[in-house]
């Protein structure tokens, strides 16, 4: 089922979530629904807060966002309770955009490698290191579930240029070719 995304300005995009366990009502067809969602708004990871869910699960896949030939250097995962263990290397910046925040993009600093532990949709738990856009996408999908924004990472400058298009995002104001749900609308 396609679940509308939560906009910028919803509470529970800034609320720390709660880790889950294994009888987590209906977690099977949440994260079906999750998959399909973030498919239909063509994005390549989604994390619980951001269809209203206050819970540490996040899903990512890169494998559509490599370049040809390199699908294989992506990865499709469920994260369940992930845990950061390390970060490491020299941080570099990358674009980066959330479906929460249309049509706003910017330049956001992190290290290149993470190393998570955290339980995979059959609460399998795994120890993995990512590097390059799959731990970049991880570490934003992580911001999500510490209640952060990649927002909140920009510098001030490019955050004052955004400044009208994130105000107009809180009051629903924006077209967007998947469905939102906003904290306050026009
Ligand atoms: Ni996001």
């Amino acid at each position: 089922m396609i679940l509308p995304i939560y906009a910028l300005g919803q509470p529970v995009l800034k609320k720390v979530a709660k880790p889950i366990d294994q009888d987590y009502e209906g977690l099977s067809e949440l994260i079906d629904s999750m998959w399909e969602t973030m498919y239909h708004a063509h994005g390549i990871g989604l994390a619980a807060p951001q269809i209203g869910k206050s819970i540490r699960l996040f899903i990512v896949d890169t494998v559509q966002a490599m370049e040809e030939g390199k699908a294989d250097e992506g990865i499709k995962r469920v994260f369940i309770n992930a845990q950061k263990l390390e970060e490491a290397g020299d941080p570099w910046d990358y674009e980066e955009g959330c479906l929460s925040i249309p049509d706003a993009r910017g330049d956001v600093k992190r290290p290149p490698q993470v190393k998570l532990r955290y339980m995979d949709e059959n609460f399998v738990e795994k120890e993995e290191v990512f590097t390059g856009i799959n731990a970049r996408v991880i570490q934003h999908e992580y911001d999500h579930i510490d209640g952060i924004l990649f927002i909140e990472h920009l510098k001030p400058l490019k955050r004052r240029l955004l400044k009208r298009r994130l105000e107009n995002i809180r009051k629903g104001k924006i077209n967007c070719e998947y469905k939102m749900k906003f904290a306050r609308l026009k």
